[in-house]
């Protein structure tokens, strides 16, 4: 088994920071030495005090080396509708979403679409992704594939919707429940694969087809769920229109069975204090997703909260509501949300979120989102000084701290210099 060694500055965190001086909550290694076999990490300590042997040494210094990046929510099949100019969350999916997904339908579009998306992710250092794919089961058996053909981390699953869509986009409970449950049997647990059992938010699915995702949801424990949950007001309405007996909007998930801790809830900013206790009892996960938020004026997601209701928020891009593919960019407009509520969001958090924070709350914080020993080999390199702009600020910069914040206000995908999946270079490999 052929053993590398990566030399950088090493940053990891191994539990929430909290508070702006909290360093006990990460590792921060000047000279770095990351040793890596059989695509997982073995050792993370000083290059001094490692014995390289024959190991090949790849020397990233001056840049900072860190666990990739996880993406906890967004949709392969939107890849090009970011960018498209609607009023807000309803009339965009109806104007453009719906139309662009009906595309999928076309398992050769699907299978050049699948290489693209995965492209981009490792372009902007994303290493793990939780996506949603169309409504077509070859939508998903694509990504799947081009997935497990890279040993790339992916948990997706093929979106169940039955109405308010057009007709083209409209599975059946049945079918939604059939073609789910082949996917799952066919890629679930396979290597780094899992499925995600994905009724599209509680508008496109009737009653029946809640009861098929019920029914999957129980037969298959250690499946994640996603959807979408009290993104915009017009959205909430029309949602606890269509479910009269339900309480209110996240009512209608528990009544059949969807909220359990690897639920992943889209969205969650227009929640009443019943909901929040509903969701904490669960022990669901918010998925703040800031960039489509203010992209479609949905509304400001209140992190702190949550949080003091004892959730744990996950952070995503939502392409393609969500504007860009960058968790850095993820991190600048999130930074700005919470300001406006006066919230702040230090780097130390900002980057243990978009590491570690978001495999602790998909359940993988064993596997992915540190430099651990026993950890998968995903891994970001990261330059600070990647623009002029960037080079100029860092000129001013004072230690690790503004490091991050510069990475975290001003970085996209330049800012990566490269990104590894299970100890192999994959930006612009494929
Ligand atoms: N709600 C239901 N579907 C979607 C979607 O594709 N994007 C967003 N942002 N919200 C949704
Ligand atoms: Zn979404």
């Amino acid at each position: 088994m052929s053993r590398t060694i990566i030399r950088a500055r090493l940053l990891s965190f191994s539990r929430a920071p909290e508070h702006p001086d909290d360093t006990e909550s990460f590792h921060y290694i000047e000279d770095g030495a990351l040793e890596i076999e059989g695509g997982l990490i073995r050792s993370m300590g000083e290059f001094s005090t490692l014995d390289a042997g024959g190991a090949e040494v790849i020397d990233h210094r001056p840049h900072l080396v860190m666990p990739g990046f996880v993406d906890t929510h967004l949709h392969f099949p939107q890849t090009q509708v970011i960018a498209s100019w609607a009023a807000e969350l309803l009339d965009w999916l109806n104007d453009y979403t719906f139309p662009e997904e009906t595309r999928y339908a076309d398992p050769e579009l699907c299978a050049q679409m699948a290489a693209r998306f995965l492209d981009r992710l490792t372009d902007h250092g994303t290493t793990t992704a939780v996506a949603y794919a169309s409504v077509h089961a070859a939508s998903a058996e694509a990504l799947f594939t081009e997935a497990h053909a890279r040993n790339m981390r992916l948990i997706t699953g093929k979106v169940m919707m039955d109405r308010n869509a057009p007709e083209a986009l409209c599975d059946t409970a049945q079918t939604s429940f059939d073609e789910s449950a082949a996917l799952i049997a066919r890629w679930h647990g396979r290597e780094r694969l899992g499925y995600a059992i994905t009724p599209r938010f509680a508008i496109t699915s009737s009653p029946a087809q809640m009861e098929a995702a019920q029914a999957l949801a129980q037969a298959h424990p250690d499946c994640h769920i996603q959807t979408h949950l009290s993104e915009n007001h017009a959205e909430i309405a029309l949602a606890c229109q269509l479910y009269p007996q339900a309480k209110d909007y996240t009512d209608i998930y528990a009544r059949y069975g969807l909220l359990r801790a690897n639920s992943l809830l889209g969205h969650a900013i227009h929640l009443s204090d019943r909901e929040r206790a509903a969701l904490a009892e669960a022990d669901a996960k918010p998925v703040f997703c800031p960039t489509s938020n203010l992209y479609l004026g949905s509304g400001l997601f209140d992190d702190a909260r949550l949080r003091a209701g004892g959730l744990t928020n996950a952070i995503a891009t939502d392409i393609g509501g969500g504007t860009s593919y960058s968790m850095l960019q993820t991190l600048a407009e999130g930074y700005k949300v919470l300001q406006l509520q006066g919230q702040r969001m230090h780097p130390y958090r900002a980057f243990d979120w978009i590491t570690r924070g978001n495999a602790e709350a998909l359940g993988l914080a064993a596997r992915i989102g540190t430099l651990e020993p026993g950890s998968e080999a995903d891994l970001v390199v990261l330059d600070a000084r990647a623009t002029p702009a960037m080079a100029q600020r860092m000129e001013r910069a004072r230690g690790l701290v503004d490091e991050l914040f510069t990475l975290q206000v001003m970085g996209d995908d330049r800012a990566v210099v490269q990104t590894y999946i299970t100890g192999t270079p994959a930006k612009g490999a494929h």
